[in-house]
């Protein structure tokens, strides 16, 4: 309720959306709108077979890489708050394939999972259309075999742009690791114990698309203003964490939501399937600004890889932090007229772990039923061991507690990490009616069955 009020506030009218100029993101090759509508964003997309380099060696390419229009990561697609956003998609594929957009809260028949569509057949166009409610950063993949096609490469961006915020220099990053044999090619995507068990880890890191410890990214940065870095970990297993040297950085958006206060951590935590917008303004000592993935090593320290360098010129360093159109965010109720409780769990199947929820794996699951626009407690206990990127399709949450301690985890988001053996609790009021797939997004463990339905009333 609280939010579909905060939203109808958001909403900017269409003669100022549609003169508004539509920001260039830097290291994201955007789509052009095909149609002469304003408040209508018409793109192209067609999926299909490719190859590329991503070993330094120029004979191992990588081939039977699926990307959309010919690039990963896939184009990026971006609107006002406000306009209608309608993707032409074709599948040019050798398998069947649907596009879930991951976050926004739009109408189930929209969202892209096969339980309510029929996945898009080798040869067939399917149009997708949607008004997003939400500004902020969001990302597109198939919901079919999403531990290959997502590894092959089919996965995008997509910005709803919020008309009334800074406009300031904005670059994507899309953090990704694929998992290849010498030769360059994908290593097999048959499901073996071990990744049953931890998902598929990748050999190889990659900075939108690209081997980028081969040679990090680069850019000259802005020297008159802040920058709006926008970052997606897209992997099918890893959790990444990031920072960036010589700058003052700070947290200005999660998932959808901007925030209304801002933080400046040490590093950010990047779960699978989340976002983070960093607000970045060089330090002034004219180092170039680097943004690095730090993976975690054995000596309980990181082990730090640039994979973007940003040249500084002289005069950088001078700038202040902008002020973010952020809105307040949904307080909690003190008591909750709905709750419900995941339980995550594995057993084996042989060789192989499966994952369930309440003790069910998806092909054995029973939907959850819930009553829409009611406040609600979602508690998740993890019973396994191990860890979980929890993404509650369609809606959008806050986290309250961690094993019963209130925590400060600020913003409204879809995705989470849920951690070994910990107790979650989470809120959401369920605005958004219709059918929605919950799943852990280490893409092994959704295939392996860590998937299941809330269903959400009128
Ligand atoms: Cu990005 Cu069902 O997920
Ligand atoms: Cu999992």
């Amino acid at each position: 309720m609280l939010l579909s009020i905060l939203l109808a506030c958001k909403t900017t009218p269409e003669e100022t959306i549609a003169s508004l100029p539509v920001p260039e993101v830097w290291g994201a090759t955007a789509l052009e709108d095909q149609d002469s509508d304003p408040d209508v964003v018409e793109v192209h997309l067609t999926a299909s077979e490719t190859e590329i380099l991503w070993s330094d060696d120029a004979d191992d390419i990588t081939e039977e890489v699926w990307a959309y229009n010919d690039v990963v990561p896939g184009p990026l697609i971006q609107a006002w708050l406000g306009q209608t956003i309608r993707v032409v998609f074709t599948n040019d594929l050798p398998d069947e394939t649907t596009i879930h957009w991951h976050g926004l809260r739009i109408d189930d028949e929209m969202d892209g999972v096969p339980a309510i569509q029929d996945p898009i057949q080798p040869g067939e166009t399917f149009t997708y259309e949607f008004t997003p409610p939400d500004s902020g950063t969001f990302w597109y993949h198939p919901h079919v075999r999403t531990h290959e096609q997502i590894e092959r490469g089919l996965q995008g961006t997509l910005i709803v742009h919020e008309p009334d915020a800074p406009a300031v220099q904005e670059r994507m990053f899309v953090l990704d690791d694929v998992s290849l044999n010498g030769d360059g090619s994908f290593e097999s995507f048959e499901i073996g114990h071990m990744t049953s068990v931890h998902g598929r880890f990748g050999n190889t890191l990659l900075a939108n698309g690209v081997n980028a410890l081969n040679e990090p990214l680069s850019a000259e940065l802005s020297a008159d203003s802040s920058e709006r870095w926008r970052i997606v970990n897209t992997a099918n297993a890893r959790t990444l964490y990031a920072d960036v040297t010589n700058a003052s950085w700070r947290v200005s958006a999660v998932d959808g939501t901007l925030l209304p206060e801002a933080y400046e951590p040490d590093w950010v935590q990047l779960p699978i399937g989340r976002r983070f917008d960093l607000e970045v303004i060089p330090d002034g000592s004219g180092e170039p600004v680097a943004l690095r993935v730090l993976l975690p090593n054995t000596s309980g320290s990181f082990d730090e890889y640039p994979v973007f360098e940003g040249a500084v010129s002289a005069d950088a360093g001078g700038a202040g932090w902008q002020d973010w159109p952020a809105e307040a965010l949904p307080e909690a109720p003190s008591s909750f007229e709905q709750e419900v409780s995941l339980v995550f769990n594995n057993e084996a199947d042989g060789n192989l772990a499966v994952w369930t929820i309440n003790g069910d794996t998806w092909d054995e699951h029973e939907a959850i039923q819930v009553t829409g626009s009611t406040d609600s407690e979602i508690l998740i206990v993890e019973k396994s061991g191990a860890e979980h990127p929890f993404h509650l399709h369609g809606q959008l949450f806050q986290v309250l507690e961690r094993d019963g301690e209130p925590v400060d985890e600020p913003g409204l988001m879809d995705t989470v990490m849920v951690n070994p053996d910990e107790k979650l609790t989470i809120w959401t009021d369920f605005s958004n009616p219709g059918r929605w797939m919950t799943h852990c997004h280490i893409l092994e463990h959704a295939e392996q069955g860590m998937m299941t339905e809330i269903v959400v009333s009128e």
